[in-house]
């Protein structure tokens, strides 16, 4: 069961969700969708271009469950949009630590935020999927980026899109929550094709270069620079 929000237009949906967590029901997930944003965030500080009903932003807030860290929620939530895109015949490639990548362009951002209501944390989970995104507004975006629709030739229904999300979320949460171990395993597996390339990483201590030799159990990027130590990097966004 969960609790559905259909915005309009909105900031953020995780702004959105952060303001409001003392409007949401404490037993189950609320789930918040917009049609657009006008102040779309992406991760350390990047904007996430948000045009009116050309693609998906949906926010899962939550009780933090007790058997998952806050870095589950990030496994769970790109297993979710892996099987989203596999169910339209696309295999997406993972990037540490949260991009999806169609033939190198990322269609899939994901942010995740922890907060609190009073005393019990909460999981704020961004979701931020290019359906059918103007071409002209894709080429735009700073990186390379794709949608759906680009890489599958035709409009995508984003209310379909929408539907076969949540559902494939909440379904990834319930398979973490059993499984937590496992579906770390596997995220990293997915992974792995960055082992032995040479990545920078742009963190909020400022870019650190290196090749990735791999994770630490905690799911730590392990990355070695050119003086050969090897810096272990709990989060960033990595360029290549
Ligand atoms: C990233 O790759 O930097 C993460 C992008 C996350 C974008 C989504 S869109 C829905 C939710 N609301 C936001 O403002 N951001 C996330």
């Amino acid at each position: 069961m969960y609790t559905l929000m259909d915005l309009d237009t909105i900031d953020s949906t995780n702004a959105f969700a952060k303001r409001k967590l003392t409007d949401f029901r404490d037993d189950g997930p609320t789930i918040i969708k917009a049609r657009e944003q006008s102040s779309g965030r992406g991760r350390f500080g990047h904007s996430w271009i948000s045009p009116k009903d050309q693609n998906l932003y949906l926010t899962l807030a939550e009780p933090r469950r007790r058997e998952l860290q806050l870095v589950q929620y990030s496994y769970a939530a790109t297993h979710a949009i892996i099987n989203v895109l596999k169910s339209y015949g696309i295999a997406p490639q993972v990037r540490w630590p949260n991009d999806l990548l169609v033939d190198g362009k990322k269609i899939c951002g994901i942010l995740v935020e922890g907060t609190s209501k009073g005393s019990q944390p909460w999981a704020i989970v961004g979701i931020g999927l290019n359906v059918n995104m103007d071409k002209a507004l894709l080429a735009a975006i700073e990186r390379p980026a794709t949608s759906l629709q680009a890489v599958l030739h035709h409009a995508v229904s984003v209310d379909t899109v929408q539907q076969q999300t949540i559902d494939a979320l909440l379904a990834a949460l319930a398979w973490a929550c059993e499984d937590p171990r496992r579906c770390q395993q596997q995220y990293l597996a997915l992974c792995s094709w960055m082992e032995g390339t040479v990545v920078s990483v742009h963190t909020t201590s400022g870019v650190v270069k290196g090749v990735v030799e791999g994770w630490t159990e905690d799911g730590f990027l392990l990355l070695r620079t050119n003086d050969g130590t090897v810096l272990p990097v709990p989060q960033g966004v990595v360029a290549h």
